[in-house]
């Protein structure tokens, strides 16, 4: 089965299975595992903060975030189809006591003017906003990459307004790499967490990253929510080894398009995709015109041995990762070209 539902789906190579065998452990709620705090180490200076910690998971990040930046009751935000709102089971309702504030944003990327009269709005009778988050790349928009050129502008908005700014970067190497740029998140941002269980291809495991003393309080809030850990250098290896292999995502990128390329050209034959989009990075999109001519699709994927899922109702998702060979893409291709 080639199975393009998530980059989540990866399994750990032979070379990680290896290191994750030779990993060098102690207790990591006494910080005496040395292979996390390598890792956390290396991954803050990679991207200019002070500070880092290993944490089980993207929604562990984000949620910790939350509970740094904000009180009960106050607004942050971000854009009406953000993972931190939609997709991580309420937590921020139930944990930090906030609620969000959309914005307008295009693919991902905040517009600021609607930041600007939206923080204008506040008054009063009106909850305090007090942090802004953003995604990057951009899940619901098919794997957008907001600009840093960008994320620097919005940081000097955040900044002078008073506003902590998150960044939601589960999948913040595919932008960085693709953008090639030196993305220095901790001048401009407050805090960053990033995925190791996604197009890096680990099995487990998420860096939030932020100032020193925001390590020190998220510490605290991972141990409040039981996420505290022991002997995790064993895992913590295979995430340093997947940072330290990023630039594979890369090959994602250019297998994504390929298959892209080859959808466009087939495209007009097939009546019941209305658009397919791409932008850029390791996934692909294909919108239906009706929910039973994309479940038709996806059941013609599966008895193709090609799993692949919906993003949304109608929205199938092509998700390109480490474990999809050169072969499989063939394969991929030409089972399109026989749909009819
Ligand atoms: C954009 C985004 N943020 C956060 C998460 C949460 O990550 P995790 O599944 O590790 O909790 C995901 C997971 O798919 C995601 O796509």
């Amino acid at each position: 089965m080639i199975d393009i539902r998530s980059d989540t789906v990866t399994k750990p190579s032979k070379e990680m299975l290896e290191v994750i065998v030779n990993s060098e452990v102690g207790d990591d709620e006494y910080k005496e595992d040395p292979t996390v705090n390598e890792l956390e180490e290396f991954a803050a200076d990679l991207l200019g903060f002070e500070s880092g910690l290993f944490v089980s998971s993207g929604l562990m990040g984000n949620q910790i975030s939350l509970l740094n930046h904000t009180n009960p009751g106050e607004e942050v935000i971000t854009t009406e189809d953000s993972h931190i709102k939609n997709y991580e089971h309420g937590a921020a309702s139930f944990l930090s006591r906030i609620q969000f504030r959309n914005v307008s944003h295009n693919d991902g990327d905040l517009d600021l003017d609607d930041i600007v009269s939206q923080i204008s709005k506040s008054s009063y009778y009106k909850p305090k906003i007090s942090m802004v988050a953003i995604e990057n790349t951009h899940l619901a928009s098919g794997g957008t990459i907001i600009p840093f050129e960008n994320i620097k502008k919005l940081s000097e908005f955040t900044k002078s307004n008073n506003l902590k700014l998150h960044v939601d970067g589960a999948r913040v190497w595919h932008a960085i790499l693709e953008e090639n740029t030196k993305a220095n998140y901790g001048k401009y941002c407050d805090s960053l967490t990033f995925c190791f269980s996604k197009g890096l291809g680990a099995p487990i495991g998420s860096m939030l990253l932020g100032s020193k003393d925001f390590i020190t309080n998220s510490r605290e809030y991972r141990k409040k929510i039981g996420g505290g850990m022991r002997q995790v250098g064993i895992i913590a290896s295979a995430a340093k080894y997947a940072l330290e292999n990023r630039s594979n995502i890369i090959a994602d990128h250019k297998m994504a398009k390929e298959v892209f390329t080859e959808i466009k050209i087939m495209e007009n034959k097939i009546d019941c995709i209305e658009s397919v989009t791409y932008k850029g990075t390791n996934m692909i999109l294909l919108n239906f015109d009706t929910l039973r001519n994309s479940d038709k699709f996806l059941k013609f994927l599966a008895n193709n041995e090609i799993k692949a899922g919906y993003l949304r109702e109608k929205v199938i998702r092509f998700v390109f990762h480490k474990d999809i060979t050169s072969d499989n893409k063939e394969k991929v291709i030409k089972t399109l070209q026989s749909f009819s």
